[in-house]
């Protein structure tokens, strides 16, 4: 079975949108994922198709109602459906590499993109959702939010990223620490030149020096994950490993 993602949302025509090229593309054509998109708009039951109601207490806006979304989240998870059920939203949970290993290693996922003020609480507690964050900063719904964490567990299922990138993986991330800095030819662009050890061919010095370079740019840029990092023991799993 392909691991798969099911999307809830007022804008179906979002998805698969840049997933579909790439590598997550190739990998939604040769079937090691399948994405679809559910218009929330089909399961209202009046003849305006609402989807949202004023706040209840007052204020501005409008939230989600609770029957409608259900109904909807009932039309794509069958009974016995083992994906987590997955709310976006600035409230949530910040995703980071740990939670995204553990939804790629799983069966999928159904995300529920949010409009609007929000979503009644009742249908979140009912149905035990997992509200997630990308990051600390408001988008205009969660479909962009949606597409920033398929792409992040796409890219981890098997076979979708080449040998390269696997191993990159290992070598680099998986202590927690920031990418060191690249280079390509040219040798000299702009009067800029390439730091010498890369060009020395010494192969344990530039790994030395790779390792050096992660590790201060980590404290300069993320104390918080250079604390995290220094807190583990040697070899436990970091941003990507
Ligand atoms: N919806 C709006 N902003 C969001 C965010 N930062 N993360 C997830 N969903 C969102």
């Amino acid at each position: 079975m392909n691991w798969h993602a099911s999307i809830l949302t007022l804008f179906p025509d979002m998805f698969p949108g840049p997933l579909g090229l790439s590598l997550a593309g190739r990998a939604l054509r040769d079937g090691t994922w399948r994405v679809e998109a559910t218009d929330i708009r089909g399961f209202a039951t009046d003849r305006h198709r609402t989807v949202d109601d004023t706040p209840a207490g007052g204020g501005a806006g409008m939230v989600m109602r609770p029957d409608v979304l259900d109904a909807a989240i009932a039309g794509v998870m069958p009974a016995g459906d083992a994906r987590p059920l997955i709310y976006l939203t600035p409230r949530g949970r910040l995703l980071d590499q740990a939670m995204v290993r553990g939804l790629a290693a799983g069966p999928g996922v159904v995300l529920l993109c949010g409009r609007y003020e929000g979503v009644d609480q009742r249908v979140i507690d009912a149905r035990g959702m997992i509200e997630v964050s990308v990051g600390d900063y408001v988008l205009s719904g969660g479909e962009t939010a949606a597409l920033v964490l398929l792409d992040a567990c796409v890219r981890l299922l098997p076979g979708v990223m080449g040998a390269a990138d696997s191993a990159a993986e290992e070598s680099h991330g998986a202590d927690g620490l920031l990418e060191y800095p690249h280079y390509t030819r040219p040798a000299e662009w702009q009067g800029r030149t390439i730091p010498d050890v890369l060009l020395s061919g010494h192969h344990a010095e530039i790994a030395r020096w790779r390792r050096a370079e992660s590790e201060r740019i980590t404290k300069e840029r993320r104390p918080d994950l250079w604390a995290r990092h220094e807190a583990k023991p040697a070899g436990a799993g970091g941003m990507d490993g």
